[in-house]
C-alpha cells in the first residue's frame, strides 16, 4: 500500500494568479502598460461559454485588461481572420485566445496560424510548437504547462529518467505535454486509441497523464505502484439518478493506495490552465519593448 497524495490545483493556482498579480504590478509601474488578453469565442457553446466568463473574471482580477469579443455562430472564417488581424495591431492586446472548437465551417489551423505568434498565449500557433519541439522559448500550452508545473513540483530532480506515459495525441494537450516531460529527460510514450495493450504499458510509467476525454477510462491496477497520475479529463456524467457529475479520465477511487500521488477532477489541473494562461500573458507583455 501506498499513500496516495492529493495534488492540489486549486491552491497550486491560487499561488500562481498571486504571483501573476505581483508581475502585472510590476510590469505597470516598469514599462507603463497594462497586460491585455483578448479572448474571442464564436457561436455559443454552453460549456466554452463558461470557460471564457472565467478567463474574462480572473483576468480582470490579477490586475489585467480584458477584452472579450463574441461572435455569431455564422460567422465566416473571413469575418474572424479580419478580426484576429485587428486584435494582431492592437497595442493594448498582448494575449490572443480564440476559444475553440469553432464552427464547423471554419477551419482552426487557418485561424490560429494567423495570430501573432508573439500574442499566442494559447500556445497552438505552429511557430510556437515548432519552437517548443526543438527546445526554443515559446509559448507553451497552458494545460500542459500546468501539468508539468505540478509535476515538477511533486517530483522535483527525480523526474529526469523517468518512464512517461501520456495518453492522448492531441495538439492542445498530448503532444506540447510529450515535448515538455523530454525537456525534462523523461523517456516519454504516446500511447492513444490505436495503443495495443495500455494496461500492460501503464505497467512501466512512474508518470501517468491522461488526456483521452473517457471517463473513468484508467483504472488503478493498471498502475505500477507509486506512479504519479495527472488526469486532464472533464467529463460530465449523468449518475442513475439523473444528476450530472464530473470526472476525469482516471477511475481516482481505484487508484487510491496505488499512486503515489494524483490530480483530482475537479480541483486538479482545470484551476490551472487558465492560471497558465495569465502567466503566459505576462509573459507576453513583458516581451513588449
Ligand atoms: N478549448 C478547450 N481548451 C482550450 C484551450 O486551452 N484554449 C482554447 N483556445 N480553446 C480551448
Amino acid at each position: 500500500m501506498t499513500d496516495t497524495m492529493i495534488i492540489d490545483g486549486k491552491a497550486f493556482a491560487e499561488r500562481l494568479r498571486a504571483e501573476v498579480a505581483r508581475k502585472v504590478v510590476k510590469i505597470k509601474a516598469e514599462k507603463n502598460i497594462t497586460p491585455g488578453l483578448a479572448v474571442v469565442l464564436v457561436g455559443s457553446d454552453p460549456a466554452s461559454e463558461v470557460y471564457v466568463r472565467n478567463k474574462a473574471k480572473q483576468t480582470k482580477e490579477a490586475g489585467m485588461n480584458s477584452f472579450e469579443c463574441t461572435l455569431s455562430e455564422s460567422t465566416t472564417e473571413a469575418e474572424l481572420l479580419i478580426k484576429v488581424q485587428e486584435l494582431n495591431r492592437d497595442p493594448l492586446v498582448h494575449g490572443i485566445l480564440v476559444q475553440l472548437p469553432l464552427p464547423k465551417h471554419i477551419n482552426e489551423d487557418t485561424i490560429i496560424n494567423a495570430i501573432d505568434p508573439n500574442k499566442d498565449v494559447d500556445g497552438f500557433h505552429v511557430i510556437n510548437a515548432g519552437r517548443l519541439a526543438t527546445g526554443q522559448d515559446s509559448f507553451v500550452p497552458c494545460t500542459p504547462l500546468g501539468c508539468i508545473m505540478m509535476l515538477k513540483d511533486t517530483l522535483g530532480t527525480r523526474l529526469s529518467g523517468m518512464n512517461a506515459v501520456v495518453i492522448g495525441r492531441s495538439n492542445i494537450v498530448g503532444k506540447p505535454m510529450a515535448a515538455l516531460l523530454l525537456k525534462e529527460s523523461c523517456t516519454v510514450t504516446i500511447a492513444h486509441s490505436r495503443t495495443k495493450d495500455l494496461p500492460a504499458l501503464l505497467k512501466t510509467a512512474d508518470i501517468v497523464v491522461a488526456a483521452v476525454g473517457k471517463p473513468n477510462m484508467v483504472k488503478g491496477e493498471w498502475l505500477k505502484q507509486g506512479a504519479v497520475v495527472i488526469d486532464v479529463g472533464i467529463n460530465r456524467i449523468t449518475l442513475p439518478d439523473g444528476k450530472t457529475k464530473l470526472v476525469g479520465d482516471v477511475d481516482t477511487a481505484s487508484c487510491m493506495g496505488i499512486a503515489s500521488a494524483i490530480t483530482p477532477v475537479p480541483g486538479g489541473v482545470g484551476p490551472m490552465t487558465i492560471a497558465c494562461l495569465l502567466e503566459n500573458t505576462c509573459k507576453s507583455a513583458g516581451l513588449q519593448t
